[in-house]
């Protein structure tokens, strides 16, 4: 048997810089070439947090190119599209014009995604000296309290301190089990009930972009496309305006990810906001309070977990996924607490996976290996269960997740996910965040020896 040489760290690092090279559209990045064409929102934070370890002049660029695409009330899109013919259908199908909130000199979609943009920013600000770190904070400033109190705003109708989501895509984990037990329970139209029966879904999806480049097993079932697609349709009937939109029924998600990662996001505006002397609006401020006690509402004393919930029914919905751990990032949970989702990260029948973190629990009925958001892991995930667990004074697992993470990327390259019992890699390959990424973590294990 040939033994297999594996790449160094340094081998590693170099080439998860040059797929970012290579992914680089002028001003910013796109999450892989082919199967994502455009700017992401959560993909260009997670890219520039990589980037600020040797390039912090993109890394900056990365993330002021996001800023192109925020509508005048404050929201910042999931997706900025390209320019050019190849991808007029993409624009159309959005139509992002019919809102006057957005810009005028470009299009983008008409939802947004987890904001991981103050988290980015900061993680940049940490690399630079003291007045450039408040020059940039300046700069970056206005555009986060919009963003943030849009989210209240728009997103928030009631004061709960917890935001809805109108689309699964802007869970950033789109496919996820709590979201598609929902979709299929309460926003399945006649048409695509009549396709489902009818064993139709291969033709009406011959529309279908993403399984040109990945195998349709590594992607969303068509009928789930169909739902997607529907909402979309449904949104952009009402020109995306969510007073219109929340008129009529519509399914709405109080998405337990999105919201932890929003009270995280919250903590570091209000630290960018002292570093500058700026006085957050009261408003603001009262919202971000509440925010940190209604995580608790999430929490289901018997299962000894959070989850999501419905907007309309406030139930929660009991499906497991990898949400329950994000907590731990969120920062707003007691030790105890924490404790708690510790156990469930290690229970080798929960998420204690070979290569952890799956997607959703081992032991659950909707696991699959490459199933899209339901089985495998991921490196964004992983990034932000380590960053939590080191706050929680769990290092030695968050070493474990981030030693895993950096052994999936040196056997495969950066691919968008890879099997949690094997590490076999699956979906995208050259996938930018997971690329970047793994630069955050070898730099950061280089930097924690160099101190040692
Ligand atoms: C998929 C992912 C989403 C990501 C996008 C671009 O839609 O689910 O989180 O932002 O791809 O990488």
């Amino acid at each position: 048997m040939i033994e297999e040489t594996l790449p160094t760290p340094e081998e590693v690092l170099a080439g998860c810089k040059s797929v970012l090279d290579k992914n680089q559209k002028g001003d910013y990045t796109v999450p892989a070439e082919g199967l994502y064409p455009h700017q992401w929102l959560w993909d260009s934070c997670f890219i520039s947090i990589g980037l600020a370890e040797y390039d912090i002049e993109r890394a900056k660029t990365e993330l002021r190119s996001l800023l192109r695409g925020q509508w005048s009330n404050g929201m910042l899109p999931n997706m900025i599209f390209a320019n050019g013919d190849a991808h007029k259908r993409d624009r159309n199908i959005w139509q992002s014009w019919r809102n006057p909130h957005s810009p005028d000199d470009l299009t983008t979609s008409g939802i947004t995604q987890p904001p991981m943009l103050a988290e980015a920013v900061v993680r940049i600000g940490k690399k630079l000296d003291k007045v450039e770190r408040r020059s940039w904070y300046q700069d970056m400033y206005p555009a986060l309290v919009a963003y943030h109190t849009w989210l209240y705003t728009e997103r928030d109708p009631h004061d709960e301190g917890l935001v809805l989501l109108i689309h699964p895509w802007e869970s950033g984990l789109d496919n996820s089990p709590p979201w598609i037990d929902q979709l299929h329970v309460h926003s399945k139209p006649t048409w695509v009930r009549g396709i489902e029966k009818l064993k139709l879904d291969k033709t009406a999806v011959l529309f279908r972009r993403d399984t040109q480049h990945v195998p349709p097993g590594q992607r969303v079932s068509n009928i789930d496309a169909l739902l997607y697609f529907n909402i979309i349709r449904r949104l952009k009937r009402k020109n995306w305006d969510i007073e219109r939109i929340l008129a009529r029924s519509h399914f709405t998600f109080q998405d337990l990810t999105f919201n932890c990662i929003f009270i995280r996001a919250n903590q570091h505006l209000k630290s960018i906001a002292k570093t500058i002397g700026h006085h957050l609006p009261e408003d603001l401020e009262e919202n971000m309070k509440r925010s940190e006690d209604a995580l608790d509402n999430l929490w289901d004393g018997f299962y000894k977990q959070y989850y999501s919930r419905t907007f309309i029914t406030r139930k929660l919905v009991k499906e497991p996924s990898l949400a329950a751990l994000m907590p731990l990032y969120s920062g707003a949970i007691d030790q105890e607490r924490a404790e708690e989702l510790v156990k469930l990260l290690k229970s080798p029948s929960k998420f204690g996976a070979k290569y952890p973190v799956p997607s959703v629990p081992m032991d659950s009925s909707w696991y699959k290996e490459f199933g899209y958001w339901q089985g495998p892991t991921w490196i964004n995930t992983n990034w932000l269960i380590t960053d939590g667990l080191r706050r929680y004074g769990f290092d030695k697992e968050a070493e474990k997740i981030e030693n895993s993470s950096i052994e999936l990327v040196t056997k495969n390259g950066p691919h968008e996910y890879f099997s949690a019992k094997n590490g076999k890699p699956a979906g995208a390959r050259n996938f930018s965040w997971s690329a970047s990424l793994i630069i955050e973590m070898l730099s950061r294990k280089k930097n924690v020896k160099k101190e040692s």
